[in-house]
């Protein structure tokens, strides 16, 4: 792949596309960024502070679904790289409405293949060799046992909406390999923390229920398993698999931090207790936890198997799960406006006061 990339990341707004918009611009000083995103409730314009002034940096606030807007972006960008991120993203709110997932993430996925196949494959495409870069879940493949890890060729057996909605973002994206010849790669990554992740997902809603005194809801017995992927050793790989993968294949990216949620729970409480201190309560923020309803089709364990893009590519998760959960946790210590923006929806403010300001 050469130096210089025109690179369309969609979703960049959200947990990981932020991420991943800081690290590529920090760690690819030719690349250009177009940031697409619909800025839904999970996206953050304040996720990318410091960023707009970055002139290889342009912010696009528009629908993956819209396919006459994409393609115009890639005719006026000469978009030579897709790194495509957005998504309906949590599992609870697509089992109370799936249509949104339906929508973005199969359809929207489809608009984007098709904007890249028309540009790419046409006779006036002149520029670098392209790549379509899909961004997917562990949860494609269904739910584990006790025993046994998802590699790149485990059936695809997806129980909750949002996971049949990625599966079949999946297959579509494959299916333009085999039958356009689309330079495409997939990745299908574990269960992921860090800064910037929204306060609906476990880790930052136990921060946030814990500091605020709330009860700590522990789905179901509280043993399922997840395993657990620091945001930066992510977006790392994806740039492994953008600058030394294959088109075609798949890479599974895991953290080797199997952990049961109750586990994930009690650690974030121990370590807020140690930090700050115990509640004005007294009591230390375990007691918190409450037992709730299990959720509806809860897969009981993932784990991945990444010899692939350990073997071919020399990818490895850096981050143990002790010190990420630490570094997460002081993260959102020093960042607690950040949430509380989120949790009284100041942070939606942020656009009209940057963009539309005139
Ligand atoms: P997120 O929910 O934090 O962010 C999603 C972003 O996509 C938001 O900025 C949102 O505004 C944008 N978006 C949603 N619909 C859009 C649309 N129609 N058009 C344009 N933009 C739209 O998600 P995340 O956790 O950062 O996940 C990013 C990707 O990684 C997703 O594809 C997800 O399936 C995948 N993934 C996430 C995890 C995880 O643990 N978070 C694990 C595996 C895979
Ligand atoms: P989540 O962060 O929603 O990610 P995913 O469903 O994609 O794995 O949930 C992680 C695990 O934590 C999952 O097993 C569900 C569980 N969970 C709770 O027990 N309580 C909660 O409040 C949430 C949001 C999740």
């Amino acid at each position: 792949m050469k130096n210089r990339r025109s690179a369309l990341v969609t979703g960049g707004c959200g947990f990981i596309g932020a991420n991943f918009v800081s690290l590529i611009l920090q760690a690819c000083p030719e690349w250009r960024v177009i940031n697409l995103d619909k800025l839904t409730y999970a996206g953050n314009l304040q996720n990318l502070q410091g960023i707009e002034e970055d002139e290889r940096y342009r912010f696009v606030k528009a629908d993956i679904c819209d396919s006459a807007r994409v393609e115009e972006l890639f005719k006026e960008e000469r978009i030579d790289t897709v790194v495509h991120f957005a998504a309906e993203s949590h599992v609870d709110r697509s089992i109370l409405g799936p249509a949104e997932f339906i929508q973005t993430n199969i359809i929207g996925t489809f608009a984007l293949l098709e904007a890249a196949r028309k540009s790419w494959q046409s006779d006036s495409w002149q520029g670098p060799e392209p790549c379509f870069l899909h961004v997917s879940t562990d949860e494609v493949y269904g739910s584990l046992g006790d025993t046994g890890y998802f590699t790149e060729s485990t059936p695809f057996d997806p129980r909750s909406p949002y996971s049949a909605s990625k599966a079949s973002s999946d297959h579509l994206v494959s299916a333009y390999f085999h039958t356009y010849g689309l330079p495409v790669r997939i990745t299908n990554c574990s269960n992921n923390y860090g800064p910037y992740q929204f306060p609906e997902k476990l880790i930052p809603l136990i921060f946030n229920n814990s500091m605020h005194g709330k009860s700590l809801p522990v789905y179901g017995d509280g043993k399922n398993i997840r395993d657990w992927l620091y945001v930066e050793d992510h977006c790392e790989a994806i740039v492994e698999v953008l600058k030394n993968g294959e088109n075609g294949k798949s890479y599974n990216i895991g953290g080797n931090n199997e952990k049961q949620n109750i586990e994930v729970v009690t650690l974030i409480c121990d370590i807020l207790d140690r930090k700050i201190g115990l509640p004005e309560s007294g009591k230390p923020r375990r007691s918190l936890i409450t037992y709730v309803a299990d959720r509806l089709g809860h897969d009981r364990r993932y784990a991945i198997d990444a010899t692939r893009i350990r073997e071919e590519l020399g990818w490895e998760p850096k981050m143990t799960f002790e010190r990420g959960i630490e570094k997460t946790i002081d993260w959102y210590l020093a960042n607690q406006e950040w949430v509380a923006n989120i949790v009284d929806g100041s942070y939606q403010k942020y656009y009209q006061e940057m963009y539309e300001a005139e």
